[in-house]
């Protein structure tokens, strides 16, 4: 257990990666995990996409920096973000799918249905970046997906009910970027005790 918590205290999101490609029975693992976190009603509604081929990779990542210059990102911001993408040596972008999901006549029903979904594939996330760290792999989840589902869902031809909620960078870390820190919040600005 304490080495549980040393991973989880340790973790950082890398944004920066050595260009050495990350072995399949890495990713294997590190996906392994990621499909043994809780979901909602186990139902699992995650798909995993893993994106490695630097023409999959440039194709995806010019679609979505497209995307967000005509959203009104600054040409700055676009190139960093659109650089780091391409370094990062494989990505595993996470889908969600209502398809086993409940359906429900109603609304507000319907939407915490998608919102239990939103949080198995979150809880897989966080399961990936926990093992990609204690793995010795560099990662962190990127939003820009969160903003284009249709334009990752076209390049990479994905089924029709696959919805890009994020995706994960990965590769080995720099050696300067290792000891990165990072503060959090005291707990007691942060927990409510009744
Ligand atoms: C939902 C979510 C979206 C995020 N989106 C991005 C992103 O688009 N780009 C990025 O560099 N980091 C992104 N991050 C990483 C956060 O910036 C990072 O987790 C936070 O600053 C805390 O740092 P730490 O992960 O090193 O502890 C995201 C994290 C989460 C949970």
């Amino acid at each position: 257990m304490n080495d549980l918590f040393g991973i989880i205290q340790s973790r950082r999101s890398l944004r920066r990666y050595r260009p050495a490609p990350v072995p399949q029975a890495s990713l294997r693992r590190l996906l392994t995990a990621a499909a043994w976190a809780p979901s909602a009603h186990n139902r699992q509604p995650w798909r995993f996409v893993v994106v490695q081929s630097d023409h999959a990779k440039r194709r995806l990542a010019g679609a979505m920096a497209a995307r967000w210059l005509e959203d009104g990102a600054s040409r700055g911001r676009v190139v960093q973000s659109r650089q780091r993408l391409d370094d990062a040596p494989a990505w595993v972008i996470f889908c969600m799918t209502l398809a086993d999901m409940d359906d429900y006549p109603d609304a507000r029903r319907r939407q915490a249905e998608r919102d239990m979904a939103v949080q198995s594939v979150a809880m897989a996330g966080q399961n990936l970046l926990l093992a990609a760290h204690a793995e010795g792999l560099a990662a962190c989840w990127v939003c820009a997906p969160l903003f284009c589902p249709e334009v990752v869902r076209d390049v990479l031809a994905l089924p029709a009910d696959y919805e890009a909620l994020g995706l994960v960078t990965l590769g080995y870390p720099r050696a300067e970027d290792r000891a990165r820190t990072k503060e959090r919040y005291p707990l007691e600005t942060r927990v409510t005790w009744r």
